[in-house]
């Protein structure tokens, strides 16, 4: 069995690949990534010289080269996590969004229907069903919910599940999506909420917190999603939405605070700034169908996960300190200078 997985060195698409390589010995994984400044190849280093895996620097919009690649591995299964994933930047700069998760899935889908597939799977998000009220608790997303985008990034993502489906009905690609919540664990890049405090708190640096931080949001751990992703792949049915959620619904406030405590340091780092234009208010997914039909079930309690997460940023402060000592200087001036 041969699997392209798109975005591996990524956040999802790394952990994804160490599990599949940990529990399929006998499966060939290919990671095609671009490397752009969410990927890092030092990340997939402690598998770079495994002999059934193989990395390809390439775009997943560059149609030659990802045709080039099927006629060469001849894949069973793609996994697409590539994609541009901040919603921040994609407000800022809404483009590349829509060339990368929306014509980088076409081309994908395409080689699939040119050289033949057992499964094409989406890696989506549960920002496609949009945003809960807070004083709503009984309200879940369900695969049912309609899609009602707030940002430049989850309409991209809304768009390519769109076109996914519509590969399937159209032209009977045996696709399959996955609706996640927030994901968090190590090679989480620090642009994102909960690496971003855990830096910023042990370099005693102000913690930005959008608006009264009162934003609700489902976490999971990463692990927990590769894992229903691999269910998914193997055993859930063509042409399907499953949704992937941990039922660990947290206040950014208090995930801020928690952070705070594990690491000893004050509240007083805590800064409350300007919020995130559109933001959404609180996300929520409900499982039912991905445990009812595949039994999964998150298996990492989040007060567990948090503690592994931090011991793993002060374990691997190599990692994040390159990171945050480049390029990723210029976009946290830009994004929260005089904020
Ligand atoms: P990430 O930003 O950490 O990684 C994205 C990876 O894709 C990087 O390695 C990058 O180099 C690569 N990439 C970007 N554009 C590319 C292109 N044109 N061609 C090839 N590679 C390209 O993202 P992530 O957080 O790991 O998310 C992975 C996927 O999971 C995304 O599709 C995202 O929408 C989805 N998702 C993320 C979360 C989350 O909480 N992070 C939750 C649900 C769904
Ligand atoms: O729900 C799944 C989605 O989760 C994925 O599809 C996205 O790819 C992923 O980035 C994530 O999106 P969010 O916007 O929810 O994640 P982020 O970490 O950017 O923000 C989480 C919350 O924290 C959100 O309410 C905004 C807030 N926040 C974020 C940052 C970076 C802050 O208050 N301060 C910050 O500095």
């Amino acid at each position: 069995m041969t699997v392209i997985v798109t975005g591996g060195a990524g956040f999802i698409g790394s952990n994804f690949i160490f599990h599949m390589l940990g529990k399929y010995p006998d499966y060939r994984i290919v990671c095609l990534d671009k490397l752009t400044y969410a990927g890092n190849l030092s990340t997939l280093a402690p598998v770079m010289d495994e002999p059934n895996f193989r990395f390809v620097r390439g775009d997943i919009c560059d149609r030659e080269a990802v045709f080039k690649l099927f006629e060469e591995e001849k894949p069973d299964i793609v996994v697409n996590f590539a994609a541009e994933s901040h919603v921040d930047r994609s407000i800022e700069d809404p483009g590349v969004f829509l060339q990368t998760n929306i014509m980088g899935t076409q081309v994908m889908m395409d080689a699939c229907r040119k050289y033949g597939i057992r499964r094409y799977h989406q890696v989506s998000t549960d920002e496609v069903y949009g945003d809960l009220p807070l004083d709503r608790p009984d309200l879940l997303f369900t695969e049912t919910t309609p899609l009602h985008t707030s940002s430049p990034y989850s309409s991209s993502k809304a768009a390519a599940d769109l076109l996914v489906l519509a590969y399937h009905r159209t032209y009977g690609l045996p696709v399959s999506i996955s609706r996640c919540s927030n994901n968090y664990g190590p090679y989480h890049f620090p642009e994102k909420l909960i690496p971003l405090m855990i830096a910023n708190a042990l370099n005693d640096k102000p913690l930005p917190v959008y608006g009264q931080g009162l934003n609700v949001r489902d976490w999971l751990y990463v692990e927990d999603h590769c894992k229903a992703i691999d269910l998914v792949i193997h055993k859930g049915r063509e042409g399907e939405v499953y949704n992937i959620g941990g039922h660990n619904e947290m206040a950014n406030i208090d995930i801020v605070k928690l952070i705070c405590k594990a690491l000893g340091k004050p509240e007083s780092l805590i800064a409350y700034v300007a919020d995130r234009k559109g933001h959404d208010m609180r996300y929520a997914i409900d499982p039912t169908k991905i445990h009812t039909e595949l039994g999964w079930l998150p298996e990492t309690k989040f007060a567990d996960g948090i503690q592994k997460t931090i011991a793993w940023y002060l374990e691997n402060r190599t990692w994040w300190e390159t990171i945050i000592s480049g390029e990723y200087q210029n976009y946290y001036e830009r994004m929260y200078k005089d904020r």
